[in-house]
């Protein structure tokens, strides 16, 4: 694991906190655990599904300019062939003689010495291997049944480029979304959900003039740093770092990354590359379809540049944990917090009857009806109140709402924010209103 800053406790409280919650999962549990898989708990899920869905808002939703696709995980080694991936897709691997365990040569501190017995020039030769998981396609396992888990969604953009031309009346320069799963077989794997075999990305594909990349490169690598602190991380969290020429992927003339300052120190969130017309021109190549533009205005044919904002969905909802993770004094005990964003938090409001009492339970549900259609809710009618509103507050939900022997006369509750602890007394009339007033779509 990397050298940890000496806000190392974070790290801990938050994925134990994901663990005692349900946020996160280790995958096959009951097994022992499955090679740093992760499955997303009751909340997990809420809060991962928020995230892609801020994201599909921000790049989807509210523009005109980008269109969404879901294409296929499983695709033929065509594809890789054309996108450079099963020539290049790979990391060196060294086996020590000694002790037989197998390491990634450029991470090494001393590529001499094996960092597991500490054995001096015991290591094999560097030999390539290739990250993409491998299936067959089909009842047969032959040759001609291969088929590759994709070890990013951009692919299944590129190959569809013709197809949402055709169809979806955009020009240069415009953008295809994607968010799905993506596999790669990661040689280390690690630091909770940060680097694993199977997990999400969020990426776009902008199509633009060719000339235009540099000018659209800084144009994305200033609006996808917004949205992280729009949707709360602190900048002082927040870095852009270009990359060095040797640390560029095959396909990019230019990279920069998003990072966030995880308690182990920079980590990407994020790489925003310029891939120049690399990928169309390949395809275009190895399918003998034509993948360009035709600019009607300037009587001119091109092959679109493109810039690609990839982001990390797994990743960046643990980003956003560690940041919004808060702990304070209150009476003379810690309260823990996720101070989400609220379009974030799993769960918007909560509906608390102050007594089991059906007198309660019944007028209690009657308000979570309500407020369902509209806000994704939580009921629960266990334990003390305070031990309640710590549980909400530690899943992050900006709003409590409390339902006591009053509420019977007056139709009436008690709203508790989050963040402050303030509570208002609100009509259940008003509740909706109230709390849409105050919750941001
Ligand atoms: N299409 C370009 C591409 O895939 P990348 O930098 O390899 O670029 C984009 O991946 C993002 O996907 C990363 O910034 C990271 O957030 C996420 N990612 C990549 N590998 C990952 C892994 N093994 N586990 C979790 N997230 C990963």
């Amino acid at each position: 694991m990397p050298e940890r800053s000496p806000d190392a406790a974070l790290f801990d409280k938050v994925v134990n906190l994901c663990k005692r919650r349900g946020f996160v999962f280790p995958s096959a549990e009951i097994y022992g655990g499955f090679r740093s898989t992760y499955d997303y708990g009751p909340i997990g899920v809420l809060l991962l599904r928020n995230v892609k869905d801020a994201w599909w808002r921000s790049m989807v939703q509210l523009r005109d300019d980008i269109v969404g696709l879901d294409a296929a995980i499983l695709s033929p080694p065509a594809v890789w062939e054309a996108s450079g991936h099963l020539a290049t897709f790979s990391d060196p691997l060294v086996d020590c003689r000694h002790c037989g365990t197998r390491h990634r040569q450029d991470e090494l501190d001393d590529p001499d010495v094996c960092p597991t017995c500490g054995t001096r020039g015991s290591f094999t030769e560097p030999r390539q291997f290739n990250l993409m998981f491998k299936t067959h396609a089909g009842p047969v396992e032959d040759d001609a049944s291969v088929a590759y888990l994709r070890p990013e969604t951009a692919q299944g953009i590129f190959v569809n480029f013709a197809n949402v031309v055709n169809t979806s009346r955009k020009r240069p320069p415009f953008g295809i979304a994607q968010i799905g799963k993506s596999f790669r077989n990661e040689i280390t794997t690690g630091n909770f959900v940060f680097r694993t075999r199977e997990f999400e990305q969020m990426e776009m594909e902008y199509f633009v003039p060719p000339g235009d990349g540099p000018r659209w490169f800084e144009y994305w690598c200033a609006e996808r740093l917004r949205w992280y602190v729009d949707h709360g991380i602190p900048e002082r969290l927040l870095r852009l770092r270009s990359h060095d020429p040797d640390e560029l992927s095959h396909y990019s003339s230019g990279t920069s990354d998003v990072e966030f300052l995880f308690p182990w120190g920079w980590g990407e969130l994020e790489g925003i590359a310029q891939r120049t017309d690399f990928d169309l021109t390949r395809h275009a190549e190895h399918s003998g379809e034509k993948l360009d533009w035709f600019d009607q205005a300037s009587g001119t044919r091109y092959v679109p540049h493109v810039v690609e904002p990839a982001a990390g969905a797994t990743r960046t909802m643990m980003a956003f944990l560690m940041a919004a993770y808060d702990e304070e004094e209150v009476r003379g005990e810690t309260r823990t917090v996720l101070r989400l964003h609220h379009r974030l938090a799993p769960y918007k409001v909560a509906v608390l009857p102050l007594s089991k009492k059906a007198e309660l339970t019944g007028p209690a549900r009657e308000v979570l009806g309500r407020l369902q259609p509209r806000f994704m809710c939580d009921y629960d009618e266990t334990q003390a109140i305070g031990r309640r509103y710590r549980r909400q507050d530690e899943l992050g939900t900006p709003f409590c709402v409390t339902l006591d022997f009053e509420s019977l006369e007056d139709e009436a509750v008690t709203v508790r924010d989050r963040d402050s602890m303030d509570q208002d007394r609100v009509a259940v009339e008003e509740l909706v209103p109230y709390l849409e007033e105050r919750l941001e779509p």
